[in-house]
């Protein structure tokens, strides 16, 4: 089967991968509608494309936080990467390494932090932290992090508790008896995940958190799930790094905005005073270059990182990010952009529909 398009790669992935996974992979909260709606809305938006602009020297690089990287894709914390290849997040950790890319571990890998981060030395690498309930945890996690040289911390703010996730319930979803969540190992009794096992997760964190973690760590902290301007405005004033507009990939409130629509409102209230990144619904390149047009700086993919690694681990992410750094160098050359720095909001216009 040739690979063209990231669609191809949901496909082997929705063939070949046990029902359970698959469905944990796929999942959206109650009937999927925000989940849909972050793919749906980019069709909502045409370019405004320049001809004649010498396209023949492309330069896709850009930097997060001052750190180059190739092109403007990263990969979003998704848990349990084992469901999807057996060696789950240490193929994640080269794949991403082996393209100069950002690669948010979760909290919820199925290796440890020392492993993830001896797969692929040198690799910019952030980490990604539920605030549990019993805060030593938390707070031995981000410090094992700086230590190992993770080089962000990404706070995600979205899961108060686990959205309702239908075919999860249908399924009985587990993690299967011979994966473990390494990174909590030995800090819970409870080691395998069920749908209770989100009630470890604090929910009463509050705004307040971010200063206990500004305590704990020197590291950037980026925050994760930010929808609204009013947020955004508070993330900047409790001393945030950046911010990730996500809505979990439509797994928690079902109902709330495509991430490209909540896109605008941020950046226009953030101003540029914090670097502004995306997740959720993007598939092809030319969604990549929407984003960016709307002041996004980079974005992040989640779900089609697993079916690259469900395809064929490390290699089949690999090949799922060239692709969609292809296809983004080719958007852009149509667009009339030569360089990154050329992208901007005129390139685009949503549509009266
Ligand atoms: C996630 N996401 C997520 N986010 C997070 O902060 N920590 C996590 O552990 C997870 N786990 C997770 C598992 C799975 C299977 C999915 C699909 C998603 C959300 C993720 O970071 C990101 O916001 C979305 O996946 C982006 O949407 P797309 O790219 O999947 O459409």
């Amino acid at each position: 089967m040739a690979m063209v398009c990231l669609s191809d790669f949901e496909e082997y992935a929705k063939k070949y991968l046990p029902k359970t996974a698959w469905d944990f992979f796929a999942a959206g909260a109650d009937d999927c509608s925000t989940r849909d709606e972050n793919i749906l809305a980019y069709k909502r938006i045409h370019f405004r494309p320049r001809m004649l602009r010498d396209v023949s020297m492309m330069d896709i690089r850009t930097k997060l936080l001052g750190t180059e990287i190739s092109f403007p894709v990263g990969i979003a914390p998704t848990g349990f990467h084992q469901l999807a290849w057996p060696d789950g997040e240490k193929s994640t950790a080269r794949a991403a390494k082996a393209m100069n890319i950002c690669y948010i571990a979760s909290t919820y890998s199925t290796c440890t932090l020392e492993e993830i981060s001896t797969a692929a030395p040198g690799g910019l690498q952030w980490f990604q932290l539920y605030i549990h309930r019993n805060r030593a945890v938390s707070q031995q996690l981000v410090q094992r992090a700086e230590a190992l040289g993770f080089q962000g911390l990404v706070l995600t703010a979205d899961l108060p508790y686990t959205g309702k996730r239908r075919d999860d319930v249908r399924n009985g979803f587990r993690l299967p008896p011979h994966m473990k969540l390494k990174n909590l190992e030995g800090a819970f009794e409870v080691c395998k995940m069920s749908p209770s096992f989100h009630s470890l997760i604090d929910p009463s964190v509050t705004w307040d958190d971010i200063y206990w973690l500004r305590s704990l760590t020197h590291l950037p902290i980026i925050i994760k799930g930010i929808l609204t301007k009013e947020d955004a405005e508070l993330a900047v004033r409790h001393g945030v790094q950046g911010i990730i507009v996500s809505n979990h990939g439509g797994r928690q409130l079902d109902g709330g905005p495509a991430t490209i629509d909540a896109l605008v409102e941020v950046v226009e209230a953030v101003q540029g005073r914090v670097e502004v990144y995306l997740d959720g619904g993007i598939r092809k390149g030319s969604d990549v270059l929407k984003a960016l047009a709307l002041g996004a700086k980079c974005v992040f993919i989640g779900r089609p990182a697993l079916w690259g690694l469900a395809y064929k681990g490390e290699e089949g992410l690999r090949e799922v990010l060239r692709i969609l750094q292809d296809e983004f160098r080719l958007s852009m050359a149509l667009a009339g952009c030569a360089s990154v720095s050329e992208i901007g909001r005129h390139l685009v216009q949503f549509s009266k529909l």
